[in-house]
């Protein structure tokens, strides 16, 4: 029995990465007229699956562009992204597209929330965008966890600031993307809400085994996180 179990330890193990997202040599420079900005000038980094990572640093040390780096929404000037086993370098725009509404779930500080759909409509948008229909049951746990079913049928100007983020959260997370991507999730929500809509985060990380970046100001919100990232001048301390 002991021997079977040891095997079958080691069989899950087997080929199984760990680091869903590796960066290599990263810079992404932009020009303003004939100014260059080395937003991010040289990051290393490995990220690990199923946990919660935040990343902090001054502002304009080039978060967002890391961030957005990942997501697919800027192209490196140097270096590499691979996420989920997969160089972003060697997608063609079409499939880079893709990759992002289907591997990656943004949340932004506004929430982003369309103002014409319900709550319901907004979760399920991104599989509407691929002809796709919710997993209903997925759906409801998710709208469970998140405190939401009563608000389902709701427009978001109808919502709180923190319910607005959590629908924004169930929105990236109906999909079952490799990655959510946070930017300052709690940049506009007072103490509370903020701490709430950082514990459902990593309730997502610890319920779904879902990966989660997570940029942030806050320290005390980087404080849940597994593990911190700083960024200073465009480089990482890990
Ligand atoms: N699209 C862009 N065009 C030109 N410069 C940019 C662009 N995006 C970012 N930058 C510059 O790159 C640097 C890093 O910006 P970034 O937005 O990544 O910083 P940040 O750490 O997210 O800051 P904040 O905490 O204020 O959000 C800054 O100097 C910024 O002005
Ligand atoms: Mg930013």
């Amino acid at each position: 029995m002991e021997s079977y179990l040891c095997m079958s330890v080691q069989g899950e193990d087997e080929g199984e990465e760990v680091d869903i997202v590796k960066i290599y040599h990263l810079k992404k420079y932009f020009w303003e007229g004939v100014r260059q900005i080395k937003a991010l000038d040289g990051i290393e980094l490995a990220i690990e699956k199923g946990r919660l990572t935040a990343i902090v640093g001054a502002s304009g040390s080039g978060k967002t562009t890391l961030l957005n780096t990942i997501g697919g929404l800027y192209r490196p000037t140097q270096g590499e992204v691979w996420v989920d086993g997969v160089n972003l370098g060697e997608l063609s725009e079409d499939q880079l597209t893709i990759f992002r509404r289907r591997k990656a779930g943004f949340v932004f500080q506004n929430y982003n929330l369309i103002p014409e759909l319900t709550v319901r409509e907004n979760i399920l948008f991104p599989l509407a965008l691929d002809g796709l229909r919710a997993d209903e049951v997925f759906f409801r746990e998710i709208a469970g966890l998140l405190g939401l079913e009563h608000r389902l049928d709701d427009y978001s100007y109808e919502l709180s600031g923190g319910e607005r983020q959590c629908a924004a959260i169930a929105r990236a997370l109906i999909t079952r993307p490799s990655l959510i991507l946070a930017d300052e999730p709690t940049g506009s929500l007072d103490v509370r809400s903020a701490q709430n809509v950082a514990g459902v985060l990593k309730m997502a990380v610890e319920m779904f085994g879902q990966t989660v970046v997570m940029v942030t100001h806050n320290l005390e919100i980087a404080q849940v996180a597994d593990r911190v990232v700083r960024v200073k001048d465009g480089r990482t301390d890990a």
